[in-house]
């Protein structure tokens, strides 16, 4: 039988959030805003949008690996030189809807009979969704829904005896951080699991033999237009919340590949010099030409998962990668 719990919902401290980082990011001589600030409800439903993409072959490509090598992760994962094996407790940072990882909780009740699911997220409706698809398509699963930011409060993990903890980290969420901030929470994910927990980690490839810079800066300027309105959309979300009076129509999206910092950029940038004001800060002058960078996207090289996984205080074990090399899936075992 599957089972739901649901923890409390988030305080309603998310419009001072909001108010923080627009202070912060766009006082600064060069503007900026986090990436977290996507996710509203609009934002959350483009992001799904972006996903189905004929260019964004992120989603597509790591649901593929998890398709063909299920089985394989999810045994590699429970191996152990004790008999019996423990059983998979499956916990997943940033879950979203967790559509992705359906595949691997069904592989995980055919091993082990059942499992208990805990998906992590700062979007309560995100994690409903994720938990009625769950329940009623896999039987088996008991979902655990924990509503928190796991970039800044420590995991509500719930830990049961005699498992072993397998913390999903996929779609390449790492990347969207700064290499200092990407160690930071895989140390602080480290921090409170036991050596011999897993991580199963899923990076995007840099640029390589098959995959081109035009291959990444189309997966982030798609024809349609798509990922831009999910770009525009968080300055609709700063005049919601904020009482900002941002004309939307004064921006255009800009996505541009960084090889120095291996990254994809993306900016906010002014069509006109124009002025825009926001309650409490004091008004923001904006020249023609001038972007506001509102998302990093770092893509990895083999090399540069296992540095980042060594400094976090994890080995990698296994790497599952598609037949072009655009994706990698690192299952990581915490020293
Ligand atoms: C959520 N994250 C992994 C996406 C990415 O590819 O960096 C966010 C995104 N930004 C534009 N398109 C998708």
């Amino acid at each position: 039988m599957s089972t739901l719990t649901t923890a409390p919902t988030l305080s309603p401290t998310v419009n001072s959030a909001v108010f923080y980082e627009a202070h912060t990011g766009l006082t600064a001589p060069r503007k900026t805003l986090s990436p977290w600030l996507f996710y509203d409800e609009a934002g959350s439903q483009l992001f799904e949008r972006i996903t189905q993409l004929p260019e964004y072959y992120l989603t597509r490509t790591e649901r593929a690996i998890f398709a063909a090598h299920a089985d394989e992760i999810i045994q590699r994962a429970a191996d152990s030189v004790t008999h019996p094996a423990p059983a998979l407790t499956l916990i997943e940072l940033g879950a979203g809807t967790a559509t992705k990882t359906g595949i691997l909780l069904t592989a995980t009740v055919r091993r082990q009979g059942g499992v208990v699911y805990q998906p992590v997220d700062v979007s309560e409706s995100a994690l409903a969704e994720a938990s009625e698809n769950i329940l009623s398509n896999i039987p088996g699963v008991t979902v655990r829904c924990q509503v928190a930011d796991y970039t800044r409060e420590p995991l509500p993990l719930d830990r049961l005896p005699n498992t072993r903890t397998l913390a999903l980290y996929i779609g390449s969420s790492i990347g969207n951080f700064a290499p200092a901030d990407a160690i930071e929470v895989l140390a602080n994910l480290r921090a409170q699991l036991q050596p011999g927990d897993r991580l199963l980690l899923g990076t995007d490839l840099a640029p390589g033999t098959h995959k081109t810079t035009e291959d990444l800066l189309s997966a982030y300027n798609d024809a349609a237009g798509t990922t831009a309105a999910f770009n525009l959309n968080v300055l609709t979300r700063l005049n919601r919340d904020l009482g900002a009076n941002f004309k939307i129509a004064n921006f255009r999206h800009q996505a541009c590949w960084n090889p120095h910092e291996s990254r994809i950029e993306m900016h906010l940038e002014a069509t006109q010099s124009h002025t825009v004001t926001i309650p409490g800060i004091s008004s923001l002058h904006f020249s023609q030409g001038e972007t506001i960078h509102t998302e990093n996207s770092y893509k990895f090289t083999p090399q540069a998962i296992a540095a980042l996984l060594d400094s976090s205080g994890f080995t990698s074990t296994q790497t599952w990668n598609d037949p072009q090399a655009l994706f990698a899936v690192t299952l990581a075992t915490a020293v």
